[in-house]
């Protein structure tokens, strides 16, 4: 079915696997880290001098020009991934996170008539690993795709991040675009010969029939803060602290601000957190979805619409105050899957959340742990195998915290549907949404 044996990655993989590095789902609170001795960064000083000519800023507002910013933003230039970085994610974890991913696509693809060619889009690509493993599950189940014809489209602000993409699937050193109106950034040949391009918005990805895809993307997304308060809901915003002029503090809104008609009618919780561009991403997914066929799976740690004060900082695996040295650390907050639901607008279809552990037991992890630890010689490579699934599947860690949530067309869940497209053959009658049930092979 898939590779027989552990993909040999380089011993840096091996070390990252094991190193007790902290993945980001695990903390609630935005932290209490003390004071950094150095927390004038270069971003400090671009938000002092836009707060002082604007006023407080909205917290999506700074989490856009932290993480984002072309110029000194957090991901732009960084390589936060791995144990030198700041957290760690699945893919970076275990190459069989990214085997069964391939395999839901594989699945997907099947029961909904294996169309003659589709886009795989990955949103938020990270190091490229995670599609680098997909695209070795195609490679190895060449024989029940070799007449499918497969394009890879990457979603990526960061171009410090998109040339580690590049190498990992390509093997390249990939030259930027020359033609500065040109919507792809950067085009290649990945390893198995499959074409690859860049793109800085998922808007400019080409429509067409598409498998999505997007782990830890979705929490790293700017958020807006409300609190309720007697005189209704206030926004909160960042500040500069008048006491301390090197500092920024939280303030609330002396009255409404606009992002407070993301708030539902009804809302029960004093404290949440909106994130509108979550939306946006989500309306874009489900309308293409309806149009073109395909489906998108998601993959993050959130909650049902139930969870409050979510914002935090990650710093060298640590929980690192999210105002403190901003530039320097990882922003990010849950995702909020009863929001993303809603945006659907009934659109498109959608499954889930489910744990991961649930889902990725439903996948059949514990067979192909199985195949690789049997084929694994060297104890070092047994013991990463083990140490990968134990993080990815355990309760305490990643297992309950991190979340699979699906957009599928409508017709895919019903019965003796006929699937959209013209080039597709007719399908079966539908079969259970693997992971979200268990794994059936027709
Ligand atoms: C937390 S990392 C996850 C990386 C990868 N998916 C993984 O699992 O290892 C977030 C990724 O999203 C990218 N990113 C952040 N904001 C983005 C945006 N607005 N549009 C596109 N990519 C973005 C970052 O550069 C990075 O590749």
């Amino acid at each position: 079915m898939v590779p027989a044996s552990p993909v040999a990655r380089p011993l840096r993989h091996v070390a990252r696997a094991l190193f007790p590095c902290v993945w980001r789902g695990k903390y609630f609170s935005s932290g209490n880290e003390p004071a950094e001795s150095n927390r004038v960064t270069p971003m400090f000083r671009h938000l002092m001098y836009k707060i002082k000519s604007t006023g407080p800023i909205t917290v999506a507002e700074y989490m856009k020009e932290v993480l984002t910013n072309p110029d000194k933003g957090y991901y732009v230039h960084h390589d936060m991934l791995g144990e030198k970085g700041d957290f760690i994610t699945s893919p970076e974890i275990s190459q069989i996170f990214g085997e069964l991913v391939g395999i839901w696509f594989i699945s997907e693809w099947m029961s909904s008539g294996k169309s003659s060619a589709f886009q795989l889009v990955e949103l938020g690509p990270g190091r490229g690993t995670l599609t680098g493993d997909i695209l070795r599950v195609f490679s190895q189940l060449g024989s029940v795709l070799k007449t499918c014809d497969i394009s890879v489209h990457l979603v990526e602000v960061s171009q410090k991040l998109s040339e580690f993409q590049a190498l990992t699937l390509t093997d390249k050193k990939i030259p930027l675009e020359r033609d500065a109106e040109s919507l792809v950034y950067m085009k290649g040949v990945t390893k198995s010969g499959i074409p690859v391009s860049w793109y800085r918005d998922l808007k400019d990805v080409p429509k067409g029939y598409s498998f999505y895809l997007a782990n830890e993307f979705f929490d790293v997304l700017p958020i807006h803060k409300f609190q309720k308060t007697p005189h209704g809901w206030r926004e909160v915003l960042i500040d500069i602290d008048p006491q301390v002029s090197d500092k920024l503090r939280f303030v609330l809104a002396p009255g409404a601000t606009p992002a407070e008609a993301f708030i539902q009618c009804g809302e029960t919780r004093d404290h949440i957190e909106v994130c509108p561009e979550a939306g946006v991403i989500i309306q874009e997914l489900s309308q293409r979805i309806a149009l073109t066929g395909g489906a998108a799976l998601i993959a993050d740690y959130g909650h049902d619409g139930t969870k409050t004060d979510t914002f935090r900082g990650f710093c060298s695996h640590k929980l690192h105050d999210v105002l403190i040295a901003p530039g320097t650390a990882d922003l990010t907050a849950d995702v909020d899957f009863s929001y993303l639901r809603r945006m659907t607008q009934g659109k498109a279809a959608s499954l889930g959340p489910i744990q991961q552990q649930t889902f990725l037991k439903n996948m059949g992890i514990d067979v192909r742990l199985k195949v690789l630890l049997d084929k694994a010689d060297e104890p070092s490579v047994r013991q990463q195998l083990l140490h990968g699934y134990n993080m990815l599947m355990n309760p305490k860690k990643m297992g309950e915290r991190f979340n699979f949530f699906a957009l599928l067309p409508h017709q895919r869940l019903q019965v003796g549907s006929h699937q959209m497209g013209t080039c597709q053959s007719k399908p079966s009658a539908s079969s259970p949404v693997a992971g979200f049930g268990e794994l059936t092979w027709q």
